[in-house]
């Protein structure tokens, strides 16, 4: 009984990636519901043998333990880092120690970073551009650079011969459950999510390198987080959607409220909207998960902001959202805030800073004195079917 699982996912390729169903926290910023994967691939050529990636540091020994049971790891010819970041890359100085012949491939930038974060020495690396090839022996591999994507330093590799794609953290999903596409109850969602997070930001690079795969022939999509896709249409297609900013009849709706009458505002905005047959996603920004957030950003048409004034401007968790609505750069149209305060206001004001230089058209603000008076429903209602009329239009 071999120690590990360690599946075939096409001839002579492995998966011997690592299982973290108990992380909780990526980057200290995105929660983790369902844990993840790290993926690496082993690539087992007639002549050279090579390691697509690595794995978070601490998962070195399950790595090696893996390599081993159907390679030798001091036998590596070469390790393929298609992205810096420590969650893939962190083992590699553990990797060149046992491997002692083998080369480092990644990209110019790429190059630069192992050299200043795992202290890779040049002559242990060769660096690839676009379009390069290295023979294993009945098996080739292809590089794609695709910067930006989240890194500068980016690349897709392509297994040539056996039709399988490497994107790294591109096509990804952060859960640790099933291994195929087809094995996860919910892998859009998860997909979405991640997009979201990781992605968005990058949305025009994304488009860009979708452009770039379009004519390979691909049978297996094998990213460096989640499931293995071998329906690749699936997510290629929701990916098409994503990068091109397709959004949908629907508004994000995120709020903070201390006494409720920021929250009794944000009700009747809901009702108005929902009866008006748009679809409404709303959080509460101090139980929310942020990577639900990210996921509802991804396709909402507008975005409806709650805050109380608080100390002469946001609620903080208020301006902590609209910082990362900012940043991460949804394709979101149409604005809307709602705002309570008690002597002085200032909370429109510096939503109106941060989110000025957006591309979000602000179709109302309102900002009332202690809870909404009749008139103020009636304005809120206002409010809500122009937003309406707008996101239909
Ligand atoms: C900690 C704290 C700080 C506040 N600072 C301000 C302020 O600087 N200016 C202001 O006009 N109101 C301020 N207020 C009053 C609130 O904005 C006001 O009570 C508002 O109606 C609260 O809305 P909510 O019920 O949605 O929490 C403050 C309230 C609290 C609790
Ligand atoms: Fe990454
Ligand atoms: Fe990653």
């Amino acid at each position: 009984m071999p120690e590990y699982n360690v599946p075939q996912i096409s001839q002579d390729v492995y998966w011997v990636g690592v299982r973290d169903w108990n992380r909780r926290m990526f980057d200290a910023l995105i929660p983790l519901p369902q844990g993840t994967t790290y993926n690496a691939y082993l690539v087992k050529g007639s002549k050279k043998t090579t390691l697509i990636d690595t794995v978070n540091p601490g998962f070195e020994r399950e790595l090696a333990g893996k390599v081993n049971q159907v390679a030798d790891l001091a036998d590596v010819d070469y390790l393929v880092m298609n992205h810096a970041e420590p969650d893939h890359a962190g083992a590699i100085p553990h990797v060149l120690n046992v491997s002692k012949a083998a080369t480092l491939v990644t990209t110019e930038k790429g190059a630069k970073m192992a050299q200043e974060y795992y202290g890779v020495p040049e002559e242990r690396m060769r660096t690839v551009a676009d379009g390069d090839t290295i023979e294993l022996g009945g098996k080739t591999l292809k590089f794609i650079e695709a910067p930006w994507l989240h890194w500068p330093e980016t690349m897709f590799t392509y297994l040539i011969e056996s039709k399988v794609l490497f994107p790294c953290d591109f096509l990804g999903s952060h859960t640790a459950a099933g291994f195929y596409d087809d094995e996860v109850e919910e892998l859009i969602p998860f997909a979405k999510r991640y997009y979201g997070e990781i992605m968005m930001p990058f949305s025009k690079m994304g488009a860009k390198a979708l452009d770039k795969i379009d004519d390979l022939n691909i049978e297996l999509i094998a990213p460096s987080h989640g499931p293995i896709h071998r329906n690749p249409g699936r997510i290629l297609e929701a990916y098409r959607k994503w990068t091109a900013g397709e959004t949908e009849e629907k508004v994000i709706v995120v709020y903070v409220t201390m006494w409720n009458s920021t929250e009794a505002m944000i009700k009747t905005m809901v009702e108005t909207l929902l009866g008006e047959g748009i679809e409404v996603a709303l959080y509460n920004l101090i139980n929310a998960d942020l990577g639900d957030i990210a996921k509802d950003l991804v396709d909402s048409r507008a975005i409806v902001l709650g805050t109380p004034t608080v100390l002469g401007g946001m609620h903080p968790q208020a301006i902590y959202a609209a910082h990362l609505v900012k940043a991460l750069r949804p394709p979101l149209k149409y604005g809307v805030v709602l705002s309570s305060y008690g002597w002085g206001g200032g909370a429109l004001r510096q939503a109106g800073e941060i989110l000025g230089p957006t591309k979000i058209e602000v179709v109302g603000a309102l900002e009332v004195n202690g809870p909404p008076s009749d008139d103020d429903y009636e304005q809120i209602v206002e409010i809500a079917r122009q937003l309406s009329a707008k996101i239909t239009q």
